[in-house]
């Protein structure tokens, strides 16, 4: 059934609402799944395409049904350098985390017979939605804040079929404006308001503790805008703990870029108020100053005794450096993780979440490119011999 957080009402899992009659949020409750460890470690080994999505394979946990809109999703590598781990959630079909939601929200949505779906987004939940409509033959309309998305991310979007509809204002706007289209036309939202997206992006979590045998870290590290990412990880340690999946519960760290802190802002005050700002940060995916899932993610740093800090663009384009020079990349909103176990020193086993992939943000690279890497030259050896020393001589 789906529950509210702020007030306890209940409503039928399959009743089409993503708020309670008062206003809070609603989540996905259910009883103890009969599955254990055990399981998901066969399912790994399994050749079946529910078994092989890192979604699917934690079903009795997530949705359990039997027809699944999969690619399938996750199953992305835990990388670890210089003593940090980094789950690379880039590696997803479209590019980033948010398949592991979509492929809820869209299962979902065609179970409730919808014909249209539509989100707001800066990019990602736009690309990932219009493939998983594409795949399941449903309308995909997008809201994004016009001309404040990376070309990559709208291209892709553009490619996979979805209406694109290119809202003068921020990404709050934008929201806003896609909560009243959807309750007006009867398009089914799947924003991370959306309690099915919460229940596929727990499985960041559960499938990180998987990789590491279940022996829980001491920290995950995850950058924080529209906040469905923290309150998915809060609810996935929350549920791994009741069930039996790990003895200790790791502390999340939600990393803010500074100029898009408001959930920073509120954890300052332990929570008293909740702030709204105008964001502005390099980082686009998190240009977002009035996240949707506040309350829950209260409760998911509540629950693990996190913290929340704030990066400034300079801090996160530094450590998006480091982790694009180990060979690894990501987009600029994923390295506030690495900028935010600097900022916080944070000790012991840590794993940070890379959410999108180096491509996504394309923009971002080309602005920093230094003159003695990027060499223009006529097709000649001493061009050639020439660039390769004045390369040489440049500092790394
Ligand atoms: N990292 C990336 C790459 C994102 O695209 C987003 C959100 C976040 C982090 C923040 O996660 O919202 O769960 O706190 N992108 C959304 C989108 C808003 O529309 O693609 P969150």
């Amino acid at each position: 059934m789906l529950r509210c957080i702020t007030c306890g009402t209940t409503y039928d899992i399959d009743q089409i609402r993503y708020t309670c009659d008062c206003g809070g949020l609603l989540e996905v409750q259910r009883d103890k799944p009969n599955v254990d460890r055990a399981t998901f470690d066969a399912r790994r080994a399994s050749r079946k395409t529910i078994d092989q999505s890192g979604v699917w394979r934690f079903r009795e946990a997530v949705l359990d049904v039997d027809n699944v809109i999969t690619h399938p999703e996750g199953n992305t590598r835990l990388y670890e350098r210089n003593g940090i781990y980094f789950k690379h959630e880039g590696e997803n079909p479209t590019g980033s985390f948010k398949d592991r939601g979509m492929t809820v929200a869209v299962t979902q949505a065609v179970r409730l017979g919808a014909t249209a779906i539509a989100c707001a987004s800066t990019g990602n939940t736009s690309a990932s939605l219009a493939a998983y409509a594409a795949q399941a033959g449903l309308k995909a309309i997008v809201f994004v804040p016009s001309g404040k998305i990376s070309t990559g991310k709208l291209a892709q979007t553009l490619a996979y079929g979805a209406t694109c509809l290119q809202v003068r204002g921020d990404f709050d706007a934008a929201m806003r404006l896609v909560r009243e289209a959807c309750d007006r036309l009867g398009i089914y939202l799947v924003n991370s308001i959306n309690p099915f997206r919460i229940e596929g992006q727990k499985t960041i979590v559960w499938e990180l503790l998987q990789d590491l045998e279940w022996n829980a870290p001491d920290w995950i590290v995850v950058p924080a805008g529209n906040l469905g990412n923290t309150s998915a990880f809060g609810k996935a340690l929350v549920e791994a703990h009741e069930y039996g999946w790990i003895d200790r519960v790791p502390r999340l760290a939600s990393i803010q870029a500074r100029g898009a802190n408001p959930f920073f802002r509120s954890f300052t005050e332990s929570f008293a108020t909740r702030h709204r700002v105008e964001a502005e940060t390099i980082a686009s995916a998190i240009r977002i100053g009035d996240p949707v899932s506040h309350d829950k993610a209260v409760n998911a740093i509540r629950f693990t005794n996190g913290v929340v800090a704030e990066v400034t663009d300079e801090e996160l384009m530094s450590a998006k450096r480091e982790i694009d020079r180990m060979g690894i990349g990501c987009e600029p909103a994923s390295a506030t993780t690495l900028a935010g176990v600097k900022k916080l020193g944070l000790t012991g086993r840590i794993v940070c979440v890379l959410t999108g992939h180096v491509l996504k943000d394309t923009d971002a690279v080309m602005k920093n490119v230094s003159p003695d890497q990027m060499i223009e030259i006529n097709p000649t050896i001493e061009d050639v011999a020439r660039a390769v020393e004045r390369s040489a001589a440049a500092p790394r």
